[in-house]
């Protein structure tokens, strides 16, 4: 179901985008060198649980954590391990949830570990973010769904990258994930005609490897099936009369 929110779940909402969006800075400030993913999950639900907030993602549909950690070829859902230490060079996509006062909020970055990344990982994480910006320039009363979708595909496609298909961004609230799908492919002018009030978590995945994303044998962590690097970012949006409000910031 699509929902519509009012004033008061929208400001809901937008109080806690700003509590994840401190949150995920604090755990990407976390992770460096020689820290493991396990580590980054404690402290993840640590600050999730210190603003009132439950963790979204534990427990859902039997997931083990309060974080997603996805590195290098792993493109989303990792499982956060005492076994996966941070080497400089990483690219580490953090992804993670809340719900508090009754609604969700759920955002995600990428980042690389030590201070010097290649050119080659600063282009596709560039692409990405500059994908989701293209995703939510569209994101505007009146355009429909796809219309987002189209813009993140094709930019991302005329780079040379490409986006993963299994996967797709979605309406948020009440529930983590709510209608209207937001996928990061296909042709404009489908599907939900977007109104203000909606709250989308669009959500560009994007890979070296042109073929599609497998789920590994932890039953979670999707991975580029031939390698190669792959990066994810999640921001949540207000459809508004006046345009798209960023709720979150994820960079
Ligand atoms: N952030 C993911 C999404 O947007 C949800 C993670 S699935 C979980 O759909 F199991 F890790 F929670
Ligand atoms: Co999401």
């Amino acid at each position: 179901m699509v929902t519509v929110k009012s004033e008061q779940e929208q400001e809901i909402m937008r109080e806690n985008a700003h509590l994840l969006s401190e949150i995920l800075r604090q755990i990407t400030d976390a992770a460096r060198e020689g820290v493991s993913t396990h580590e980054l999950d404690m402290l993840g639900e640590k600050l999730i649980r210190a603003v009132g907030a439950e963790p979204a993602f534990k427990g859902y549909r039997g997931y083990p954590a309060s974080v997603c950690t996805s590195l290098n070829d792993e493109v989303v859902h990792g499982i956060p391990s005492k076994r996966r230490v941070l080497k400089k060079g990483d690219v580490l996509s953090i992804d993670t949830g809340i719900r508090r006062r009754g609604y969700f909020a759920d955002l995600a970055t990428t980042m690389v570990i030590g201070d010097d990344a290649s050119d080659r990982v600063k282009k596709l994480l560039h692409v990405a973010w500059e994908a989701l910006d293209r995703g939510v320039a569209q994101a505007q009363s009146g355009n429909r769904v796809s219309d987002i979708s189209h813009a993140i595909g094709s930019y991302v496609e005329s780079q040379g990258y490409s986006v993963v298909k299994t996967f797709v961004g979605h309406g948020i609230g009440r529930a983590m994930h709510e209608d209207p799908q937001v996928p990061n492919y296909g042709p404009a002018g489908k599907g939900t005609k977007l109104r203000p009030g909606m709250v989308l978590a669009i959500e560009p995945m994007v890979k070296e490897d042109p073929a599609e994303v497998e789920v590994a044998d932890d039953g979670w962590t999707a991975r580029a099936p031939n390698g190669g690097l792959a990066v994810h970012v999640e921001e949540m949006v207000l459809i508004t009369e006046h345009g798209p409000e960023r709720l979150s910031r994820s960079r």
